[in-house]
């Protein structure tokens, strides 16, 4: 029984092969109709969600398999004063497979002691989210035919945003990375990824407060939100809010090439202009978000495909 609480859980080669289950997932759905048949997932959602709750949700229904869970922490027991490890002990009983997300970091990791079914992140806090790593690589596969030898720029919000966190984890591991950050200073990456990864992995990087320079460098812009909902002082979020926000014409520079990412939900960080230009990505991220949630679904119930 295996859980996925961060994206270092999967290795390398079983990260190739879900996206290769996913490919063949795109390629013949219909194989896949009935892989889960009689299995429960279990979406237990302490935070907001739309993409990643709905994708593991339609995942799982696309197995044939079933749902259950809640996607509001006040219309759980948690607002009666239940911990989440008695939550987690009961949905086991019910459950076959849970996904989770919780605004403190590390609870889907406390979680997974608690449980005798497979239990994966959905994003902790600030922390990290391995499944929307997975559709990122998936992404990245598709639109470029590869996951190495790429510069990739990621910009925003690198200290709150963990989908950069498992972005760069996940990348890290490949050949001939290179990672451009772009933020403002006080949203720079932390130092357990920018030391504890790139740096000790001998990763080349640069550290850039624009977007303009980084721009005709990048093979992937990776833009991300300003994380609202982590900031401790609003004055604070309405000064950094609006540091970056991607329009057309800051587009001149870029590779013909550019894939656009964004993990979604954008606030304002990429103009709608954008949305029309071939390059952008970030619609296709989230059906590849689908996919990648399906993979991993059928490994961790151990299903034969
Ligand atoms: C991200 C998240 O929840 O971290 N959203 C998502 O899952 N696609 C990004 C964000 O909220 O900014």
């Amino acid at each position: 029984m295996r859980h996925v609480i961060d994206i270092l859980d999967l290795s390398t080669k079983e990260i190739d092969e879900l996206l290769c289950v996913a490919e063949d997932i795109i390629e013949n759905p219909e194989k896949y109709r009935e892989k889960c048949k009689y299995k429960k997932l279990a979406t237990l959602f302490f935070e907001p969600s739309t993409r990643t709750r709905l994708s593991f949700e339609a995942a799982m229904m696309e197995l044939g398999g079933n749902v259950i869970g809640f996607s509001d922490a006040n219309s759980s027991s948690s607002a009666k004063g239940e911990s989440v490890s008695d939550t987690i002990r009961v949905v086991g009983c019910y459950a076959d497979i849970i996904a989770m997300r919780h605004p403190k970091e590390g609870a889907p990791y406390a979680a997974s002691f608690k449980t005798e079914v497979p239990i994966i992140n959905a994003g902790d806090g600030g922390h990290n989210h391995p499944t929307q790593t997975l559709a990122d690589l998936l992404t990245i596969k598709r639109e470029k035919g590869r996951v190495d030898n790429l510069t990739v720029g990621l910009c925003g919000d690198l200290k709150f945003g963990r989908t950069v966190h498992s972005l760069i984890n996940a990348m890290s591991r490949y050949e001939n990375i290179k990672f451009v950050l772009i933020s403002p200073e006080e949203l720079a990456l932390p130092d357990y990824v920018k030391k504890d990864v790139i740096e000790k992995n001998n990763i080349p990087y640069v550290e850039t407060r624009s977007l303009e320079e980084a721009m005709g460098d990048i093979d992937i812009l990776y833009m991300t939100r300003v994380q609202k909902e982590r900031f401790f002082n609003e004055a604070d979020y309405i000064r950094l809010k609006d540091s970056y926000i991607l329009t057309p014409d800051k587009l001149e520079t870029a590779k013909a090439d550019l894939v656009i990412m964004h993990p979604l939900p954008r606030v304002n960080e990429i103009d709608t202009k954008v949305d029309d230009d071939p390059r952008a990505c970030y619609f296709k991220q989230v059906l590849n978000g689908k996919y990648m949630r399906m993979a991993l679904i059928l490994k961790l119930l151990e299903v034969e495909v």
